[in-house]
């Protein structure tokens, strides 16, 4: 098991690449199951959930290897739709297999699918969806989808899931017609998909809005498909709100900050100056010390992220003022906050309702439970005065590639160790 051994106190300062968006790689690489040939995913991190979905592909025949940041699937032996419950109850993408698996089998299935601890994660809207479009699915320990034929139609969904929305769009493929996907996720990560399914020949149009129609399609492309996912625009968020709860100066390089208007707004209205160097490179520097942040409310894109929920509440605790955070996403994301405590921090959660208010954050030992309540502790200890300790440094692993190396170099002092 690793841990991060982290001495705060010091502001970061330097240049940062940000990587290939997490919840993009990952429902591409199921996607990959439905070109039956190559795909190479450019630019794409090593983080835990990416190799643990390149697992996934093997287990059923595929084969996945990374050469350098390039991902190289071969999905052409893919032989089984059935997927190994070791494997899918590590993460929530197993899920989006499915409707890879029913398109280019007419069926799929799964035991519990994984992911964070930070709700129930029921797949109803999932299952919904794919009945609408006439799927069998059996309910039982194991999960069975059976879609010999999907008909084309409508599907509204009842929330606008993000992998609901991935899975309708995959399965409805197989229809012969046009399905149209009506209260769709709208976030980046589904724009993503869609020009990488049409690549392989498909006609989706409207990802990013709320309506999306997919019009099946039987042709394989030939030949090897390459496509590079956006960018991470969780990490880029973790990142700006690192810089706000420690102060400095960072250089980011990315392709574009378009996906995260709402994060940047808030940095614009606080002591915050962001420098646009070109249509790749921000500089971002905080002026003194941050002020409230005023009441923030997550929900499905383009509001506020859920993602950078946690992150943010570890930044107001070095703001001044109280910061008000309402989580609409999941009913369980503010699991951290009890483990912010011990570093001193005023934050108090009321059910989906959280008040944060500027602190005199100490070292401490904390626990991280999730992905990005991991990221919301390393925030926190990077702010303490004196030396921390974040066990189960794996649930960060699986959505950032060597951080302590990212922050060591930005000036940071943080290590890993095992336990
Ligand atoms: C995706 O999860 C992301 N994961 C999550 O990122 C992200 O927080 C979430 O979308 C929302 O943006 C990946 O893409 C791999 P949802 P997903 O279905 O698809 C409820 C991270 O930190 N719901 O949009 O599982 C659900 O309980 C991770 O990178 C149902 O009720 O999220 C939640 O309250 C965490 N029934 C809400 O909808 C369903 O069938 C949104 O979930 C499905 C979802």
């Amino acid at each position: 098991m690793d841990k991060f051994i982290v001495h705060g106190g010091n502001k970061l300062f330097g240049k940062v690449k940000i990587q290939s968006a997490k919840n993009s790689a990952l429902p591409l690489i199921a996607a990959s199951v439905i070109a039956e040939g190559k795909t190479v995913i450019e630019n794409c991190s090593k983080i835990r959930d990416v190799l643990i979905m390149c697992e996934i592909i093997r287990s059923i025949g595929g084969k996945a290897e990374f050469v350098g940041d390039r991902l190289f699937l071969d999905t052409t032996d893919v032989n089984s739709w059935r997927l190994p419950s070791s494997l899918t109850g590590e993460i929530r993408a197993s899920l989006f297999m499915v409707g890879a698996l029913i398109c280019r089998f007419g069926y799929a299935s799964i035991e519990r699918p994984g992911g964070c601890k930070i709700g129930e994660r029921p797949i109803d809207i999932h299952v919904d969806a794919l009945r609408s479009l006439g799927v069998k699915v059996d309910e039982g320990e194991e999960i069975i989808f059976s879609g010999k034929n999907v008909n084309s139609g409508l599907i509204t969904l009842r929330f606008p899931s993000v992998g609901a929305t991935e899975n309708a769009m995959m399965t409805a493929l197989k229809g012969k017609g046009v399905t149209t996907i009506k209260n769709c996720a709208k976030e980046p990560e589904i724009v993503d998909l869609q020009n990488y399914l049409n690549l392989l020949g498909a006609k989706v149009k409207g990802a990013g809005s709320s309506i999306i129609t997919v019009e099946g399609f039987n042709k394989k492309p030939s030949g090897e498909i390459s496509f590079e996912p956006s960018p991470d625009r969780i990490e880029l968020g973790t990142y700006l709100f690192a810089l706000g709860a420690v102060g400095g100066e960072l250089e980011i390089e990315t392709k574009s900050f378009k996906n995260l208007d709402i994060v940047l707004k808030i940095f614009k209205d606080n002591a915050c100056k962001i420098h646009i160097i070109n249509d790749k490179i921000y500089n971002i520097s905080i002026s003194g010390r941050m002020r409230s942040f005023g009441k923030i409310t997550t929900g499905p894109y383009p509001e506020f992220p859920t993602d950078l929920q946690p992150q943010l509440v570890a930044c107001a605790c070095s703001a001044k003022g109280v910061t008000a955070v309402e989580e609409k996403v999941f009913e369980k994301r503010f699991g951290y906050a009890q483990e912010l405590k011990k570093f001193g921090a005023n934050v108090d959660v009321y059910q989906n309702l959280c008040l944060v208010s500027q602190s005199v954050l100490h070292g401490a030992n904390v626990v991280a439970g999730d992905l990005r309540g991991g990221a919301s502790l390393l925030i926190c200890a990077l702010s303490a005065e004196g030396r921390s300790e974040i066990s189960n440094a794996v649930h960060v692993d699986r959505g950032y590639y060597k951080i302590e190396e990212k922050l060591s170099a930005l000036g940071a002092y943080v290590k890993r160790a095992s336990y």
